[in-house]
């Protein structure tokens, strides 16, 4: 195993008890932000919320461009977007946030269109007592009709007015990392740049970040106003941002934030191969997760369970703790409405795999037959 600059040397000779003290001491040290909380809906305090036995953060960060957050972020969209479960309410979801707060995550994504509306109106209620020490990141270029999802819409003004209306419910005076959540193919990314840089002069938000784009889109808007992180799917099973996506992100000096690090719970354990979605659930429609499919897909979970079984990691922390090691400016984002897996999740932070691992582990799962992940170039083109 070996170890980034960001990373405490902890690895897997510690001891089970070693690494339990070493958390806890962790926890002390880093109560300060609880500390905020107290007086809140969320139990303040080192070992609090929920009765979880407390893995914390600690004083780690990870730096995507100039901004400095947590290495592991708290991906919220599926809080209250209806995608993987029914909607949960602010009163459950507010104590999970603020128990990721308690535990050391200062980097929360949410996003316009996720509810639409609600789940940026739960992230500003749980983070509002600490707003000061958090990155909050959210993500414009949708447009509404009574109240849903109807199309794309980039253009400045409505950028302007998108921004106004997410600061009223985010409860902020601004917006940290602000993302274009999707290409307008009918608004050059050069004039969404210019918004949002004179939306970061005037102080409503501070940084700038792209969703799923393609190289030369980076390029483009990174020249007209510089791109602090680019968010698309990466994980172990879907790969295709390492096809010149992740290398320009590299050269720019831009972060790179995975989205579907566990690969929306596949990679969590969470399904096997007996699993069967339909609608309304938004896995029906996703092609990794037919019946066909998620069989064929059993052998990189099986790959995944062993690797992590010999390094006692679970395959959620394996998955993560990939990502980590892949490239120091990669701050993944799992997503969950739930607090033991957020502290499960955050275990991955203690391991960094070494080069001759990652090249071993590639060398086998590269062998597998995975269905239903994009082409390799589909990377090259705003999804
Ligand atoms: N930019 C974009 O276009 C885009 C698209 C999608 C998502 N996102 C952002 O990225 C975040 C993460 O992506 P994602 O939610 O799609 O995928 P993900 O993080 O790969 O998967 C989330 C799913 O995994 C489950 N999970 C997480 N940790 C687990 C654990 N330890 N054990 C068992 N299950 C676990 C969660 O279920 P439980 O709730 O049961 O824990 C949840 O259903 C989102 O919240 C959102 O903020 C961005």
């Amino acid at each position: 195993m070996a170890n980034d600059s960001d990373t405490i040397k902890t690895g897997n000779s510690e001891t089970q008890s070693s690494r339990r003290q070493f958390i806890r001491n962790m926890a002390i040290a880093g109560s300060g932000i609880a500390a905020s909380l107290a007086g809140t809906s969320a139990v303040a305090g080192s070992d609090s919320a929920q009765g979880c036995s407390t893995a914390v953060v600690g004083n780690n960060t990870r730096k995507l461009g100039a901004l400095t957050v947590s290495p592991i972020g708290l991906g919220c969209m599926s809080m209250s977007s209806g995608s993987y479960n029914p909607p949960r309410s602010a009163k459950d979801m507010v104590p999970v946030i603020r128990g990721a707060v308690e535990r050391g995550v200062t980097f929360f994504d949410t996003a316009e269109v996720y509810g639409p509306f609600t789940n940026e109106a739960i992230v500003g209620e749980a983070l509002q007592p600490v707003r000061n020490d958090v990155v909050l990141a959210s993500k414009f270029g949708f447009k509404f009709e009574n109240g849903q999802r109807a199309g794309r819409d980039s253009r400045p003004e409505a950028i302007r007015t998108a921004v106004e209306s997410m600061l009223k419910r985010l409860r902020t005076d601004r917006i940290d990392l602000l993302y274009l959540h999707r290409v307008d193919p009918n608004v050059p990314v050069e004039e969404v740049a210019g918004a949002v840089g004179e939306l970061i002069k005037e102080g409503k938000a501070r940084y700038f970040g792209l969703s799923e784009v393609s190289p030369t889109t980076l390029r483009k808007a990174h020249a007209e106003y510089p791109v602090t992180a680019v968010q698309s799917e990466y994980s172990i099973m879907e790969r295709s941002v390492e096809n010149q996506v992740l290398a320009t992100c590299e050269e720019l000096g831009v972060g790179f934030v995975p989205w579907g690090s566990v690969c929306r719970g596949f990679l969590a354990d969470k399904f096997n191969e007996y699993s069967r979605f339909s609608e309304p659930s938004r896995f029906a429609s996703v092609p990794y997760f037919t019946p066909e499919a998620i069989e064929k897909n059993m052998a990189i979970l099986n790959l995944v369970r062993e690797w992590g079984a010999e390094r006692g990691m679970s395959p959620a922390q394996f998955a993560i703790a990939w990502l980590l090691s892949v490239k120091p400016f990669i701050v993944p984002i799992p997503g969950t409405t739930k607090l033991h897996h957020l502290e499960e999740d955050i275990g991955a932070i203690y391991t960094r795999f070494s080069d001759s691992e990652m090249a071993m582990f590639r060398k086998q799962f590269e062998q597998l037959d995975l269905v239903g992940f994009r082409a390799k170039d589909a990377a090259l083109t705003d999804k």
